[in-house]
């Protein structure tokens, strides 16, 4: 049987020592809390690192932490104090995830570190391959492990292998100052399926390997090597249904009640408001901006003291970094600050737990708590928020959150706020704090209706049905490899046939891509090529290329020309215009206008004969002004070179096939003579009208190994050239 082998750095359980004996907890953090459900629930095994440097136990204690921790079904990969402190503390958290989070600042660069992420990476690929069974499904997580996928697919090329950003991916701009930026982006494509969880992170990505490795991308696929990687996004869910029960028991008398909780009801029958903060202590979550920014609403709006009280709850982590040490010294002085200029004999404005606290407090605070205040600078997701809003079984409460973080783009039902803003925070804080029960229930219904159907369970099936259909694409294109019989037979074929026809793209074709297309103007050798093509067969050369500079290259040869993906044709020395539509590009751009329709109440999307409408004529006209940019930044991106343009009418947004396409002109050709011999070879999505509209009996080649509807695929020009040679 198969299984799924889950990789991250941190295991879902934490391993300490405690008077020379084992303890062992639940981790904290985002990934570990939502990644748990999917690994509890598979047959797989997770391999990660237990928490404890590996130096510090006697070889008693480091088989006993394994044994105990192959009980949860996990294998640790055993770090020793200096790769925690050069990997872990150095390369991850001081230049990775500050970088990552847009705090450049705080960023640092050590080469010793680099040496120690690339060491430690190899330390977790020689742990995966050890258990890794042929047919195994490799899931590899965030930012720790950026290079494992590529050591991976070098050992086993043959394992499927999904990868998972946690976090955002930063613009280009951003990410093109990190010394290693090559190294980290060839380590992430050995997988196969690489997942953010939102477009913005997606489209950064690709948009970095389109500039750094200047590869080819076709939407959301890459072509590396002679392998079709898939991007895409996956908002990641939380165990709804878990916490969701929980709340239920805890509001039920069946449960006896905690400590806390006897403390949070007293405070509710003082009549007081409560707001609630949890985070874990980094200074991507904007603590001390809330606490200052609370203080400003109380400043604002003085006649909430003593009406409201703040609970912030921030676990401890990564205490040896020394941004978080600094961060918890500024935390601590901040609400002493405040509480100090505020507080009465009976009131204190914030109550401050520093401290990891057992799943069952947590839920108590969520349900005690009339508001909750998520407000990071920088977030990948936020899953915090998604489980204070499945807790709230009895339909109250009000979500403030920041828009920075990725759960605002599913959550638009919260009151969205700009964390960097006192005016926005204190405004919306006050909205929320006396929001009309009716209205705090209506958000609540249509946030809870999205999170349960988008849990984290449906997250991880999706992201394992598009790890498989990748699977299905490379088997197909290990068997449309053009070598041995298939070759013989095209030669055999165009030798001896009497009417040939051979259509050929030009750039990524006969020619390799220059950063200048004028540097891509035919050499000599190609000249030679085509003069003897052309006298043994009819030569179309099929560009997207304008006809000026065709007809300035070729116009003097004797070879048919296509121009503009197949605006013009150019056949016994003079132009004639074609042109035609298209739709199977609705396939690749339909789910995402389907996920702007899901985050946009009020929006639809029309299916017309050639073309796909977003309409946002009766969605709130603020939020269908960012989503409109959002999409449309998505669009321009995606649209690019594939024959597609974007038409912006009146609150509709139109994705209409362009004019014309290469496929048009098999048609006509074939209309003019009886070809018994036809040869077709292209590389990109504009080359795939050409596959479809070709009869047969024509052979069809694709030049890179992407999808694609041609029969056979073949690596790149040089080996075009070579086949060409052979046919002459
Ligand atoms: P991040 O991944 O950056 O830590 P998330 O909000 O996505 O942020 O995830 C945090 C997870 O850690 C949540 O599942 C939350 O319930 C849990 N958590 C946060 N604070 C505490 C705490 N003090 N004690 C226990 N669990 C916590
Ligand atoms: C975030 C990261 C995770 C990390 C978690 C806790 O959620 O995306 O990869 O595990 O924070 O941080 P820690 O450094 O304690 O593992």
């Amino acid at each position: 049987m198969n299984k799924t082998i889950i990789v991250s750095n941190r295991l879902p359980l934490q391993v300490s020592i405690q008077e020379n004996s084992l303890e062992i907890s639940p981790s904290v953090g985002g990934l570990a809390t939502g990644m748990k459900s999917v690994h509890s629930e598979g047959k797989g095994i997770w391999v990660g690192w237990s928490g404890i440097p590996e130096n510090e136990l006697s070889p008693e204690l480091s088989q006993k932490v394994q044994q105990e921790i192959r009980k949860e079904k996990c294998v640790s990969v055993p770090l020793d104090n200096q790769d925690i402190e050069e990997y872990y503390e150095g390369f991850s958290n001081r230049a990775l995830w500050p970088l990552f989070h847009y705090f450049m600042e705080y960023t640092n660069f050590e080469q010793q570190e680099w040496e120690a992420y690339k060491r430690v990476n190899e330390k977790f690929a020689k742990v995966v391959i050890d258990n890794l069974d042929d047919g195994d499904t490799v899931w590899v997580h965030d930012y720790q492990l950026l290079l494992l996928p590529q050591l991976i697919k070098d050992q086993k090329p043959n394992t499927t292998i999904g990868f998972f950003l946690h976090i955002p991916f930063p613009s280009y701009e951003i990410f093109r100052t990190f010394p290693w930026r090559q190294e980290i982006l060839k380590g992430m494509l050995g997988s196969d399926l690489l997942g953010f969880h939102t477009y913005d992170y997606e489209r950064h990505f690709l948009s970095s390997i389109k500039r750094i490795l200047r590869l080819d991308v076709n939407f959301n696929e890459i072509n590396y090597h002679d392998r079709m990687i898939k991007v895409d996004s996956f908002p990641m869910g939380i165990d709804y249904d878990k916490y969701r029960n929980a709340a239920l028991k805890h509001h039920s008398d069946s449960l006896e009640k905690s400590d806390l909780r006897k403390r949070l009801e007293e405070h509710m029958i003082e009549d007081k408001k409560l707001i609630l903060s949890i985070d874990r202590m980094d200074y991507t979550k904007g603590i001390p901006t809330r606490i200052k920014a609370f203080e400003f609403f109380l400043d604002t709006y003085p006649e909430y003291k003593e009406k409201v009280r703040l609970v912030m709850l921030a676990v401890p982590s990564r205490s040896n970094v020394p941004q978080y040490q600094k961060l918890k010294r500024e935390t601590d002085e901040l609400v002493g600050r405040i509480n100090g200029k505020f507080a009465t004999v009976s009131w204190t404005p914030i109550w401050y737990f520093y401290r990891s606290l057992p799943f069952e407090d947590l839920i108590d605070l969520y349900i005690s708590s009339d508001v909750a205040l998520i407000t990071p600078i920088r977030d990948g997701m936020n899953l915090v928020a998604k489980e204070y809003v499945a807790t709230r079984t009895q339909g109250n409460g009000v979500l403030v959150l920041s828009e920075m973080a990725g759960a605002s783009k599913e959550m638009n039902e919260a009151l969205l706020i700009n964390p960097n803003s006192y005016e926005d925070f204190a405004l919306n804080l006050k909205r929320a704090l006396t929001m009309p029960l009716k209205e705090q229930e209506t958000r609540m219904k249509f946030l809870q209706k999205r999170l349960k159907r988008y849990d984290v369970e449906k997250w991880a099936n999706e992201f394992f049905k598009s790890l498989e259909e990748t699977k299905q694409v490379r088997n197909t294109t290990i068997t449309k490899k053009l070598a041995g019989d298939y070759e013989k037979d095209l030669i055999r074929d165009f030798q001896s046939k009497e009417k040939k026809l051979l259509l050929l793209d030009y750039d990524g074709t006969l020619v390799g891509f220059k950063d200048n297309p004028q540097d891509a103007a035919p050499d000599e050798a190609l000249f030679q090529l085509l003069d003897q093509l052309q006298e043994k067969a009819t030569l179309v050369l099929i560009s997207g290329r304008d006809r000026d500079t065709f007809e300035r290259w070729f116009g003097n040869k004797p070879y048919n020309l296509v121009t503009d993906h197949g605006v013009w044709l150019y056949q016994n020395k003079e132009w004639t215009a074609l042109e035609r539509l298209r739709t199977d590009w609705m396939q690749s751009i339909r789910p995402i206008l389907e996920t702007f329709r899901d985050s946009t109440p009020g929006t639809f999307i029309e299916t017309k004969k050639y073309s796909l409408a977003w309409h946002y004529r009766t969605a709130d006209p603020e939020l269908a002004k960012i989503r409109t940019m959002e999409l449309n930044t998505v669009l321009t991106s995606m649209v690019a070179n594939n024959g597609l343009s974007i038409l912006q009418g009146k609150k509709v947004i139109e994705i209409k096939s362009s004019n014309v396409n290469k496929g048009r002109v098999i048609s006509r050709l074939l209309t003019q003579e009886n070809y018994d011999s036809i040869t077709v070879i292209g590389d990109d999505w504009t080359d795939e009208y050409m596959f479809e509209e070709a009869p047969e009996h024509a052979y069809t080649i694709k030049v890179g190994f992407t999808k694609t509807k041609a029969k056979y695929q073949i690596k790149d020009p040089e080996q075009v050239r070579e086949l060409l040679q052979k046919l002459v």
